[in-house]
């Protein structure tokens, strides 16, 4: 497929995928969460990739938000569908992919587009990006799970402050607040994260599929993460990654996952 508004890029097992509407801030428009939906069905599915890193094109933005000018004259149903359609075929399609998701926060990440960040199995930030939830300051709402995610990962009360507030915070600030995991001078982002990616690929994508179930399922009201836990466990013992991590440690050899 081609795309319009994103990059696609692979290089060995990790691919890169650029959000691609520099001069909007790469805002979230129907048409690149669309394309993003598509990129991410595809990568899930193709077994040479093993991990993705999400960035957004040019120097000042990750994502500044879902694109303002499309729903300013949407009704309440409207708005609704807007919020579930997102989640349902972005926001919690990256958050339950198999295939780990790195985002390099390399500017702005505003609204949608902290809340595309958050859905990421991590983040990483340049010591230029500038993150907040502002939409109360357009008489809304965060809608893509900001308001869920980003009390997971910093806490009730700092999320409920920046939400209030819809003030940007600073990189070291995220980091402070275990919004992101590491920052980084901008030219050191991409290579930090094609480096974090790379010492990944080597581990068995099988067994982190499984990872990423067992700690998901503590953010899933209908399932119990321990028995989660147990069930993907199990699970691993009938792969043929685990023969090969486990025999390649008795025999004193590196791994070769397939
Ligand atoms: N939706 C639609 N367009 C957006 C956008 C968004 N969320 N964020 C930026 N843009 C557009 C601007 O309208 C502008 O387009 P134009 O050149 O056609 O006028 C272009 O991107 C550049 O943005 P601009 O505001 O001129 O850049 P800036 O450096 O002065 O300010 C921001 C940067 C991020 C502070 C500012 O763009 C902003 O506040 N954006 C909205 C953030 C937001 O509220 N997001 C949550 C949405 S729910």
């Amino acid at each position: 497929m081609s795309y319009q508004n994103i990059l696609l890029e692979q290089n060995g097992a990790i691919a890169t995928i650029t959000i691609n509407r520099p001069k909007k801030l790469n805002a979230l428009n129907k048409a690149t969460l669309e394309e993003l939906h598509e990129a991410f069905v595809d990568a899930q599915t193709n077994n040479s990739i093993r991990v993705i890193i999400l960035i957004g094109a040019g120097e000042k933005a990750f994502v500044a938000g879902a694109d303002i000018s499309e729903f300013s004259n949407y009704d309440t149903a409207q708005g609704a569908d807007l919020a579930r359609k997102g989640q349902e075929l972005v926001f919690n399609l990256i958050q339950n992919l198999k295939t780990p998701v790195i985002a390099a926060v390399n500017g702005f990440a505003l609204g949608g587009g902290l809340e595309l960040a958050m859905a990421c199995h991590f983040r990483v930030a340049s010591d230029n990006a500038k993150m907040g939830l502002p939409e109360v300051s357009l008489g809304v709402i965060p809608g893509y799970g900001g308001t869920q995610r980003l009390a997971q990962l910093v806490g009730r009360g700092k999320a409920m402050e920046m939400i209030m507030s819809a003030a940007m915070i600073t990189a070291d600030e995220a980091l402070k607040y275990g919004l992101v995991n590491y920052v980084v001078t901008p030219e050191e982002l991409l290579p930090f994260c094609e480096k974090l990616a790379s010492r990944i690929s080597r581990n068995s994508s099988t067994a982190i599929a499984a990872a990423i179930k067992a700690v998901n399922a503590n953010y899933n009201k209908d399932i119990n993460g321990f028995d989660e836990e147990i069930k993907q466990f199990g699970n691993c013992f009938g792969t043929p990654d685990f023969v090969e991590g486990t025999t390649a440690f008795l025999e004193k050899r590196k791994p070769n996952f397939k």
